[in-house]
Protein backbone atom coordinates (compact mmCIF):
# COMPACT_ATOMS: atom_id res chain seq x y z
CA UNK A 1 0.00 0.00 0.00
CA UNK A 2 1.71 3.16 -0.88
CA UNK A 3 1.32 6.62 1.29
CA UNK A 4 -0.95 7.96 -1.11
CA UNK A 5 -3.43 4.74 -0.48
CA UNK A 6 -3.20 5.91 2.89
CA UNK A 7 -3.86 9.09 3.05
CA UNK A 8 -7.07 8.53 0.60
CA UNK A 9 -9.69 8.43 3.31
CA UNK A 10 -8.43 11.68 4.38
CA UNK A 11 -7.54 13.57 1.65
CA UNK A 12 -10.01 15.78 1.28
CA UNK A 13 -10.40 16.91 5.08
CA UNK A 14 -7.45 18.71 5.26
CA UNK A 15 -8.58 22.26 4.49
CA UNK A 16 -4.93 23.88 2.77
CA UNK A 17 -5.67 20.72 -0.25
CA UNK A 18 -9.02 22.02 -0.86
CA UNK A 19 -8.52 25.90 -1.01
CA UNK A 20 -5.60 24.82 -3.21
CA UNK A 21 -7.54 22.61 -5.94
CA UNK A 22 -9.74 25.84 -5.87
CA UNK A 23 -7.42 28.43 -6.08
CA UNK A 24 -5.86 26.17 -8.86
CA UNK A 25 -8.83 25.85 -10.30
CA UNK A 26 -10.08 29.21 -10.71
CA UNK A 27 -6.85 30.44 -12.07
CA UNK A 28 -7.22 27.53 -14.79
CA UNK A 29 -10.31 28.88 -16.43
CA UNK A 30 -9.55 32.23 -16.35
CA UNK A 31 -5.77 31.29 -18.02
CA UNK A 32 -7.34 29.20 -20.77
CA UNK A 33 -10.03 29.56 -23.07
CA UNK A 34 -11.76 26.34 -21.38
CA UNK A 35 -14.88 25.28 -23.70
CA UNK A 36 -17.92 22.96 -22.52
CA UNK A 37 -16.88 20.73 -25.54
CA UNK A 38 -13.57 19.90 -24.44
CA UNK A 39 -12.09 16.38 -23.66
CA UNK A 40 -9.55 17.29 -20.47
CA UNK A 41 -7.22 14.69 -18.37
CA UNK A 42 -5.92 15.31 -14.84
CA UNK A 43 -2.39 14.26 -14.43
CA UNK A 44 -2.13 12.89 -10.42
CA UNK A 45 -6.20 13.50 -9.86
CA UNK A 46 -6.10 11.91 -6.21
CA UNK A 47 -9.27 12.03 -4.98
CA UNK A 48 -10.33 14.58 -7.84
CA UNK A 49 -10.36 17.91 -6.12
CA UNK A 50 -9.51 19.60 -9.32
CA UNK A 51 -11.03 16.86 -11.55
CA UNK A 52 -14.62 18.09 -9.77
CA UNK A 53 -13.83 22.10 -10.29
CA UNK A 54 -12.78 21.84 -13.78
CA UNK A 55 -15.67 18.68 -15.04
CA UNK A 56 -19.07 21.35 -15.03
CA UNK A 57 -17.28 23.56 -17.78
CA UNK A 58 -16.10 20.60 -19.62
CA UNK A 59 -17.68 17.56 -22.01
CA UNK A 60 -15.50 14.87 -20.54
CA UNK A 61 -12.71 14.85 -18.04
CA UNK A 62 -10.51 11.36 -17.27
CA UNK A 63 -9.09 11.55 -14.15
CA UNK A 64 -5.75 9.28 -14.19
CA UNK A 65 -4.15 8.39 -10.93
CA UNK A 66 -1.85 5.75 -9.86
CA UNK A 67 -3.18 4.82 -6.10
CA UNK A 68 -6.12 2.31 -5.78
CA UNK A 69 -6.83 4.17 -2.54
CA UNK A 70 -7.23 7.65 -4.22
CA UNK A 71 -9.41 6.16 -7.52
CA UNK A 72 -11.48 4.29 -5.01
CA UNK A 73 -12.13 7.83 -3.56
CA UNK A 74 -12.98 9.25 -6.80
CA UNK A 75 -15.19 6.64 -7.79
CA UNK A 76 -17.46 6.91 -4.55
CA UNK A 77 -17.44 10.97 -5.61
CA UNK A 78 -18.36 10.11 -9.00
CA UNK A 79 -21.44 8.32 -7.81
CA UNK A 80 -22.14 10.88 -4.94
CA UNK A 81 -22.66 14.03 -7.08
CA UNK A 82 -23.75 11.78 -10.08
CA UNK A 83 -20.66 13.16 -11.99
CA UNK A 84 -21.21 11.21 -15.97
CA UNK A 85 -18.40 13.06 -17.51
CA UNK A 86 -15.46 12.15 -14.72
CA UNK A 87 -13.41 8.89 -16.25
CA UNK A 88 -11.74 7.35 -13.81
CA UNK A 89 -8.35 5.65 -15.03
CA UNK A 90 -5.92 3.97 -12.58
CA UNK A 91 -2.42 3.10 -13.26
CA UNK A 92 0.66 5.46 -14.39
CA UNK A 93 0.54 7.64 -17.11
CA UNK A 94 3.06 5.65 -18.86
CA UNK A 95 0.47 2.38 -18.70
CA UNK A 96 -1.89 4.53 -20.89
CA UNK A 97 -1.93 6.02 -24.82
CA UNK A 98 -4.77 8.13 -25.11
CA UNK A 99 -3.57 9.45 -28.66
CA UNK A 100 -3.81 13.19 -29.87
CA UNK A 101 -6.97 13.16 -27.68
CA UNK A 102 -6.85 15.86 -25.01
CA UNK A 103 -8.18 19.77 -25.76
CA UNK A 104 -6.16 20.59 -22.01
CA UNK A 105 -4.09 18.87 -19.69
CA UNK A 106 -4.37 19.73 -16.11
CA UNK A 107 -2.48 18.88 -12.99
CA UNK A 108 -2.09 20.17 -9.61
CA UNK A 109 0.47 19.12 -6.62
CA UNK A 110 1.76 16.06 -8.59
CA UNK A 111 4.41 16.56 -10.98
CA UNK A 112 6.75 16.50 -8.17
CA UNK A 113 5.95 13.13 -6.96
CA UNK A 114 7.48 12.32 -11.14
CA UNK A 115 10.91 11.01 -11.00
CA UNK A 116 11.67 11.85 -15.14
CA UNK A 117 9.47 15.34 -15.66
CA UNK A 118 10.77 15.48 -19.65
CA UNK A 119 9.15 11.52 -20.31
CA UNK A 120 5.84 13.22 -18.45
CA UNK A 121 6.03 16.36 -20.41
CA UNK A 122 6.45 14.10 -23.60
CA UNK A 123 3.85 11.67 -22.88
CA UNK A 124 1.33 14.95 -22.45
CA UNK A 125 2.73 16.40 -26.16
CA UNK A 126 1.46 12.88 -27.48
CA UNK A 127 -1.70 13.15 -25.78
CA UNK A 128 -2.62 16.36 -26.59
CA UNK A 129 -4.60 17.51 -29.85
CA UNK A 130 -2.78 20.41 -31.77
CA UNK A 131 -2.85 23.57 -29.92
CA UNK A 132 -4.04 21.78 -26.81
CA UNK A 133 -3.12 22.90 -23.92
CA UNK A 134 -1.29 21.94 -20.68
CA UNK A 135 -1.86 23.79 -17.24
CA UNK A 136 0.18 22.43 -14.52
CA UNK A 137 0.60 23.67 -10.85
CA UNK A 138 3.18 22.75 -8.49
CA UNK A 139 5.33 24.13 -5.68
CA UNK A 140 8.24 26.38 -6.73
CA UNK A 141 11.24 26.09 -5.78
CA UNK A 142 11.71 24.90 -2.15
CA UNK A 143 14.18 23.50 0.58
CA UNK A 144 12.82 20.33 0.83
CA UNK A 145 10.76 20.79 4.31
CA UNK A 146 7.26 20.96 2.85
CA UNK A 147 6.69 17.41 3.25
CA UNK A 148 6.48 15.52 6.47
CA UNK A 149 8.12 12.61 4.51
CA UNK A 150 9.76 12.95 1.09
CA UNK A 151 9.42 9.50 0.24
CA UNK A 152 8.36 9.38 -3.13
CA UNK A 153 9.36 13.36 -3.71
CA UNK A 154 11.69 13.85 -6.62
CA UNK A 155 11.56 17.51 -6.97
CA UNK A 156 11.51 19.67 -4.17
CA UNK A 157 9.13 22.46 -6.58
CA UNK A 158 10.62 23.82 -9.71
CA UNK A 159 11.63 27.02 -11.31
CA UNK A 160 10.28 29.19 -13.68
CA UNK A 161 13.18 28.08 -16.36
CA UNK A 162 13.41 24.32 -15.56
CA UNK A 163 9.80 23.71 -15.54
CA UNK A 164 9.44 25.76 -19.12
CA UNK A 165 12.32 23.79 -20.23
CA UNK A 166 10.72 20.57 -19.87
CA UNK A 167 7.56 21.95 -21.77
CA UNK A 168 10.44 23.57 -24.98
CA UNK A 169 12.03 19.96 -25.46
CA UNK A 170 8.44 18.27 -25.84
CA UNK A 171 6.95 20.68 -28.42
CA UNK A 172 4.92 22.80 -25.92
CA UNK A 173 5.20 26.79 -26.09
CA UNK A 174 5.01 28.00 -22.80
CA UNK A 175 2.56 30.73 -22.34
CA UNK A 176 2.11 31.98 -19.13
CA UNK A 177 3.66 31.30 -15.41
CA UNK A 178 2.12 33.13 -12.34
CA UNK A 179 1.65 32.42 -8.89
CA UNK A 180 -1.86 31.63 -8.16
CA UNK A 181 -1.65 30.28 -4.17
CA UNK A 182 0.89 30.00 -1.61
CA UNK A 183 0.26 27.04 1.60
CA UNK A 184 1.15 27.95 4.81
CA UNK A 185 2.64 25.39 6.80
CA UNK A 186 5.38 25.01 9.25
CA UNK A 187 5.23 28.51 10.22
CA UNK A 188 5.87 29.58 7.02
CA UNK A 189 4.49 30.52 3.07
CA UNK A 190 5.11 28.10 -0.03
CA UNK A 191 4.34 29.26 -3.39
CA UNK A 192 2.01 27.67 -5.71
CA UNK A 193 2.37 28.68 -9.41
CA UNK A 194 0.44 27.59 -12.68
CA UNK A 195 2.58 26.95 -15.84
CA UNK A 196 0.12 27.03 -18.85
CA UNK A 197 1.85 26.05 -22.35
CA UNK A 198 0.22 25.21 -25.50
CA UNK A 199 0.88 22.42 -28.15
CA UNK A 200 3.07 23.82 -31.18
C1 LIG B 1 -0.05 15.32 -3.87
S1 LIG B 1 -1.20 14.28 -4.68
C2 LIG B 1 -2.22 15.48 -5.51
C3 LIG B 1 -3.59 14.96 -5.77
C4 LIG B 1 -4.58 15.98 -6.35
N1 LIG B 1 -4.12 16.50 -7.63
C5 LIG B 1 -4.82 17.11 -5.38
O1 LIG B 1 -4.38 18.24 -5.65
O2 LIG B 1 -5.44 16.87 -4.34
C6 LIG B 1 -0.25 13.56 -5.98
C7 LIG B 1 -1.01 12.46 -6.75
O3 LIG B 1 -0.22 12.07 -7.87
C8 LIG B 1 -0.37 10.66 -8.05
N2 LIG B 1 0.76 10.17 -8.86
C9 LIG B 1 2.08 10.24 -8.55
N3 LIG B 1 2.81 9.65 -9.53
C10 LIG B 1 1.93 9.24 -10.49
C11 LIG B 1 2.06 8.57 -11.75
N4 LIG B 1 3.26 8.21 -12.23
N5 LIG B 1 0.95 8.31 -12.46
C12 LIG B 1 -0.28 8.67 -11.99
N6 LIG B 1 -0.48 9.29 -10.80
C13 LIG B 1 0.62 9.57 -10.06
C14 LIG B 1 -0.42 10.14 -6.62
O4 LIG B 1 -0.99 8.85 -6.53
C15 LIG B 1 -1.24 11.20 -5.92
O5 LIG B 1 -2.62 10.90 -5.90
Amino acid sequence: MSLFDKAAKDWDSKPHRVETARKVGEAILSSVPVSKGWRVLDFGAGTGLLTFFIAPHVSEIVALDNSKGMIEVLKEKIDKFGANNVKPFLGSYSDFQFELSFDLIVSSMSVHHVKDVGELFRWFSSNLKKRGYVAVADLLKEDGTFHSDNTGVYHFGFDREEFESYMVSSGIEPVSFNIVHSIKKNGREYPIFLSVGQKV
